[in-house]
């Protein structure tokens, strides 16, 4: 089996952090999701992995690089306008070649691994595994309506009525004869060509799509909300351990994670919470729910369930900042010269709340 990721498209949902860097590489926990989403798929047995980018290329480039750090071979694969997912198919057809494949869309976040599901493709009859969850606004993505034997009955990209509320997971196992799929598929309403809609043709063509409920949780990184939840969900499970230094007149709570060359000074540190490498608290507040990834520093100030990016600096900060996302090398400070005024230099699309 091959696997191909997906991490073209401009994450405009995601703005204004995404005008300076991919979505799939926003970290969750301290990890970009498109890492987790390599390390998904290796440790399922895939090694060879093409990667479909698109503006972003060079940046995912650099930051993956040829997959060798996490034991793979990673292939770039171009694609030249974010013109669908199964235009994503289509293009990689050269490095698919006819072999079976795991196709996982490198924003997407899913409890556990993919390592049984991949094992009962590799050596089932099915052309197509797709991948389903439960979830309560089913129009925001593809939906699949089963027949009572569980088989399927039909897949709708985005519907406006959704006849159920199962959701496609951006995990799908596809043999060759998507190929053929993909050829057939006219782009949809948005312009794009749907792997949606290419699954539906091999369902009418009489090809075995299987379709599998996941019951654990599932979350698309598509919006700065999701971002946290899907933060949220990873910290829980993550094991608890301190790599920095923490002096003794600071609180480390349960399930906190100090990462090498932190240094927490007479802060208080509620878990879950991530404290990256080289990050300096001093008379801080964090946590929980709060990733804060490397080089930031945070002195005077309260953070609570938030993702800051790396090279932050928080000084002062009067207020407790809460359910917030924090860019790189973003600074957040204090003054004390009048007028008594907020004052900012917020970039295009940044969002600021004032109580
Ligand atoms: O997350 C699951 C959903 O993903 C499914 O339920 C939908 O059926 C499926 O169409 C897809 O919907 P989205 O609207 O969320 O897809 P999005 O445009 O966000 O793209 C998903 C990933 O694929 C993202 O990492 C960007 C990448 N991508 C997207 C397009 C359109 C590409 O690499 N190339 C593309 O042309």
């Amino acid at each position: 089996m091959k696997g191909l990721i997906l991490s073209g498209g401009k994450g405009t949902r995601l703005y204004p952090l995404t005008y300076t860097r991919a979505k799939q590489l926003i970290p969750i926990a301290n990890e970009p999701v498109l890492f987790r989403v390599i390390r998904a798929i290796r440790d399922a047995g895939v090694n060879e992995i093409g990667i479909v980018i698109g503006e972003t290329g060079p940046e995912v480039r650099e930051a993956v690089g040829d997959g060798s750090r996490w034991g793979v071979r990673v292939t770039y694969i171009e694609q030249d306008k974010p013109a669908g997912l199964a235009h994503a198919v289509q293009i990689s057809r050269a490095f698919l070649g006819d072999e079976r494949f795991v196709m996982f869309l490198g924003d997407n976040v899913i409890q556990g691994g993919i390592s049984p599901l991949i094992e009962q493709f590799a050596s089932s009859p099915w052309n197509s595994q797709i991948v389903l969850t439960r979830v309560p606004n089913p129009q925001h993505f593809g939906v699949a309506e089963l027949h009572a034997d569980g088989s399927i009955k039909q897949l709708v990209e985005k519907p406006a009525v959704p006849a159920s509320d199962l959701a496609l997971v951006g995990i799908y196992m596809f043999d060759a004869h998507i190929f053929e799929a993909v050829a057939a598929i006219k782009p949809s309403a948005r312009g794009e060509l749907e792997i949606t809609d290419a699954i539906q043709w091999l369902v009418s063509a009489g090809k075995s799509v299987h379709p599998y409920v996941h019951s654990g949780w599932w979350i698309d990184t598509g919006k700065p909300l999701d971002m946290l939840s899907a933060n949220n969900r990873v910290l829980e499970e993550l094991a608890p351990g301190n790599a920095g230094t923490v002096d003794d007149k600071s609180t480390l709570g349960h399930h906190v994670i100090v990462q090498a060359g932190a240094t927490i000074i007479n802060s208080v540190v509620r878990g879950p919470t991530i404290i990256g490498e080289n990050t300096r608290l001093e008379n801080a507040y964090i946590g929980p729910y709060t990733s804060v990834y490397h080089d930031c520093e945070i002195v005077n100030s309260e953070l609570e369930h938030s993702i800051v990016l790396e090279h932050v600096r928080l000084t002062n900060v009067p207020l407790r900042i809460v359910d917030s996302m924090i860019g790189r090398y973003a600074e957040i400070g204090h003054t004390t010269h009048l007028p008594r005024a907020l004052q900012t230099n917020l970039g295009d699309h940044s969002k600021l709340w004032v109580p």
